[in-house]
């Protein structure tokens, strides 16, 4: 039942205008649709026209005017003899049911009001339709309904019309004027009040923007404004793409899939994306609004404007929008330390997430080949190694260079919807003779290979030639049905260090004089050596800077040049990184073993006290350094995992760092607090990330110690905390630093959320989260299971799920993998279960499995067990049954 890439053919009809009249009801909404269709003059001739339809009854179907004989096949509405005419109507009228549509996708209720989701197949669900990117038409809408339950009536575009109809109902016209698919079509029905604001763009055109939420909720949308405001002007500056729209409107929902959707002029969001206020919501949530508002507005132009011609194309759209954004938040963020701090974030994400989908059965090229469930391939490979394959193209082709791409981009393509190819094509083509447009074939195996490459780094020096020889190696392991892989283009952005710390001038053999200390080498080859001249003793190469490529590194670097790298590299994520190799090389070191984690040497100590006392570095850019690498990363460095094992000695190096470096902890908490009013900004959030990870060291080594200062005083912030940043650190700190006062902080915290659902969200969240104590024998199960049977949980809430059972089992490794296989048995539970509400929701928490064949015993065994059990369920989603069925095929 897989979808193939290379079964593409075009559609045998256009659908060019679509008039769509709803009255809405939860119980049963009436659809009408009339189409104009016309024949595609290029399509064989003979063919019937097929309509997508899942979920609906219909009611009626007319061709210009008369009835036409129709038929029903699994998901489809088949007409076999429609009007022997190059153009003509088709009238539909049919029904669903939004109040039943616990799926969420489609049209459906949420909170009282109605809303829809209609990527990638969520159209079909409300009318039959050609429910595919390549169709694209000019949409108006009328909507009617009960004018007391849902006051307001909003749809794509334009509003046109509204007034008042009998029975206390009321009506809405929007027009869309750019012609669009399906799956940008939305409609929301609620009762809610917006925020506004005018703005005036560049161009001296006037816009509304509005952010719309339920009633109460206005106070917490400054933020979300604030970054659309800023989105609109950096995209107009940085890529001269202007709003199109006279009105742009965000609307937020508290049940939804995803984090949110791009919809034209009427962008959908989860309410976590949007709603914020100091109260409720933390640094890291002001931030993800930031990013994700950007994101959703820049669709406006790549996603919507150009949009996929299929869904293999996906990351056309998701790629070069998640760099985008990306890159918004870091221009947004400022100063260079907070840019690196940006980067290094993003990284730590695509090596917790990417790196193992790519490892695993999913693993999956950014553009796939095949799929079975297409909800299955919103990805972080398809997003975010997605944008790693574009950011790697503007390294290629430089900043300027990347900006006259996107020009040709949307010179070429405005409008239209296009492939992968045709991206890389317009980057290329406008950058005739750079690295990118010469090596273009070759450079695009990084959209059809699926695996992270590796890239070998070995250094020589040659004191009498005074000649640094650097050979660089790539290779990549198999994947599901690519047994072997093609070389890479790999952008390698590198300097050189002298052992004092000196970046030297790089000269390569051939060339007349140094070009800078700086330099991007671009490996095409397995194997590539570069000789630089004029070294005169053996330096430390920092290789890949900024992660230029999306690789596996290894560098081959021992502690000394690690220390270098950590004290004096001119690049701060390469900093960072030769910081985390120290911390995983000494995890690796141990983890064979059965005993304790050995007692961390002086020079490792010392590396990171030096970082800590720095004046010179950012507090943000201290906080990640000195985090330890996460479980899962450490997991990814294994050919065999023992989560236990792998949780016990991180948690020893947590232990020894709060222990050694204890008059430091003291001095960073000290000189950390934020004094002025809260602003979610770089600067203010880098200090308070630094406190709080403090407060966390000390916490942890009070609690070793049965000290009760530091806890009490964690205890006291999460009771007087002004903001939600540091009430919610101090309670993670009690609770991940196994305090007796935790309980008496989660009980305090669920009472100052009063009802919050957000905020709910991270209690939860925090207890399915929790460390487990060392010595405990897996306590944090029992709670989530309780926690299962509490008044506030829900199954049927996206967030709330993925708060507790999502965290549960793809956020705590030692938690979820336990010897008693209990662990597995409720992940079982808890997808078939979930598979009956909703599918999509059910798939991505049985992606907690995707990594069980690298388990050590007994946990392979007993985690092949729990997916066979779900395997062999009667009743299976096509979403979920794709995931373990892969999971399972050897
Ligand atoms: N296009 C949306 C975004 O990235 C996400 C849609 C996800 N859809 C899905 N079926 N999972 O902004
Ligand atoms: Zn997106």
């Amino acid at each position: 039942s897989a979808i193939r890439r290379e079964d593409y053919a075009a559609p045998a009809f256009w659908i060019r205008t679509v008039e769509l009249t709803f009255d809405l009801d939860p119980a049963k909404t009436i659809v009408a649709s009339k189409l104009a269709i016309e024949r595609n003059p290029q399509a064989a001739p003979g063919q019937a026209l097929v309509l997508h339809g899942e979920d609906l009854t219909l009611l009626r179907c007319l061709a210009d005017g008369e009835s036409v004989s129709f038929r029903h096949e699994e998901g489809l509405l088949v007409i076999d003899h429609p009007p022997e005419k190059d153009a003509f109507t088709l009238e539909i009228r049919n029904t669903c049911a939004p109040e039943k549509n616990t799926q969420l996708s489609g049209l459906y209720t949420s909170t009282g009001g109605l809303f829809t989701q209609c990527e990638a197949e969520g159209f079909r669900r409300i009318t039959y339709f050609l429910d595919r990117p390549d169709v694209m038409a000019v949409f108006s809408v009328t909507l009617r309904a009960d004018k007391a339950k849902y006051p307001v009536l909003l749809s794509n575009g334009n509003l046109v019309e509204q007034g008042s109809l009998d029975n206390g109902r009321h009506f809405a016209k929007w027009h869309d004027p750019f012609p669009k698919p399906s799956y940008l079509f939305a409609l929301v029905a609620a009762d809610l009040v917006c925020r506004e604001q005018k703005i005036v763009s560049r161009s001296g055109k006037e816009h509304l923007l509005q952010v719309y939420v339920r009633r109460g909720d206005l106070d917490k949308t400054e933020h979300a404004m604030a970054s659309l405001i800023a989105s609109v002007a950096w995209d107009e500056a940085r890529f001269g793409l202007p709003l199109d729209l006279d009105r742009f409107m965000i609307v937020a929902v508290s049940d939804f899939n995803m984090g949110a959707m791009e919809n034209k002029g009427l962008n959908v969001f989860n309410t976590k994306y949007v709603l914020a206020s100091p109260a409720t919501a933390t640094d890291g949530d002001f931030a993800g609004i930031e990013s994700v508002v950007g994101h959703e507005y820049f669709h406006n132009w790549t996603g919507n404007r150009i949009t996929c011609r299929d869904w293999f194309q996906l990351s056309l759209k998701e790629g070069l929008t998640v760099y985008r954004d990306q890159e918004f938040s870091m221009d947004m963020a400022g100063s260079p330390s907070a840019r690196a701090v940006k980067r290094i974030d993003d990284v730590r994400g695509l090596r917790a997430v990417q790196f193992p989908e790519d490892a695993g059965p999913m693993a999956h090229p950014v553009r796939p080949d095949r799929y079975q469930e297409i909800n299955n391939f919103y990805t972080a490979t398809v997003y975010e190694k997605g944008a790693e394959v574009v950011r790697m193209m503007a390294t290629l082709v430089g900043r300027e260079g990347f900006r006259r791409g996107m020009d040709l981009y949307f010179e070429r393509h405005d409008g239209q919807a296009v492939t992968c190819d045709d991206f890389a094509q317009a980057i290329a083509d406008a950058n005739p003779g750079s690295a990118l447009a010469v090596n273009l074939a070759q450079f695009k195996h990084w959209y059809a290979q699926a695996g992270t490459p590796r890239l070998t780094a070995r250094g020589s020096h040659d004191v009498t030639t005074r000649r640094f020889t650097l050979t660089l190696t790539q290779s990549a392991l198999p994947s599901p049905g690519q047994p072997d892989k093609q070389p890479c283009v790999m952008p390698v952005v590198m300097g050189l260090i002298s052992t004092d710390g000196r970046a030297l001038p790089l000269r390569l053999a051939g060339e007349e004089a140094a070009h800078g200390t700086e330099r991007t080498l671009v490996l095409t080859q397995p194997e590539e050596s570069f000789v630089f001249e004029d070294i005169d003793d053996a330096p430390v190469p920092s290789l890949l800077r900024g992660f230029s490529a999306p690789v596996v590194l290894d560098s081959g670097l021992y502690d000394g040049a690690l220390i270098t790298l950590l004290r004096h590299d001119h690049d701060a994520f390469n900093r960072w990184e030769a910081g985390q190799r120290l911390a995983l090389n000494r995890l690796l070191a141990a983890l064979p073993g059965t005993g304790e984690l050995p007692a961390l040497d002086d020079a490792y100590i010392d590396a990171m006290r030096a970082v800590l006392r720095d004046p010179a570095l950012d507090p943000a850019f201290k906080e990640l350094v000195l985090t330890p690498p996460g479980e899962g990363y450490v997991a990814e460095q294994c050919a065999e995992v023992d989560p236990q094992r792998i949780h016990r000695l991180r948690e020893e190096m947590r232990q020894q760092l709060a222990a050694r470096l204890h008059a430091d902890w003291l001095w960073a908490w000290e000189a950390h607090q934020v004094r002025e009013g809260y602003r979610p900004d770089a600067v203010q959030s880098g200090k308070r990330a630094l406190a709080n990870l403090a407060l966390t060291m000390l916490v942890l080594d009070a609690v070793a110690k049965g000290d009760p200062v530091w806890p009490g005083r964690a205890y006291q912030r999460v009771k007087d905390a002004g903001q939600m940043t540091d009430r919610h650190a101090a309670l993670k700190a009690l609770i991940d630093g196994h305090s007796p006062l935790a309980q008496g902080a989660l009980a305090h915290f669920h009472g100052v959320a009063a009802g919050d659902d957000l905020v709910l969200d991270k209690w939860f969240a925090a207890q399915a989260q929790a460390a487990e104590p060392l010595d405990g024998g897996g306590v944090v199960l029992g709670r989530v299971k309780a926690l299962l049977k509490h008044p506030d949980f829900s199954m049927k809430n996206p967030n709330r799920l993925r708060s507790l059972v999502g965290s549960f089992c793809r956020e705590n490794p030692a938690a979820f993998h336990r010897a008693d296989a209990a662990g597995y048995v409720f992940w079982a539970d808890r997808v078939l279960e979930l598979d009956a509400i909703n599918p999509q929701i059910a798939a991505r928490i049985a992606r907690a499995m995707d990594r069980w064949r690298v388990l050590a015993e007994p946990y392979r065994s007993a985690a092949r067990e729990a997916l066979a059990r779900v395997a062999g369920s009667a009743k299976l989603s096509d979403d979920v049954r794709e995931i373990v069925s892969k999971a399972l095929e050897d």
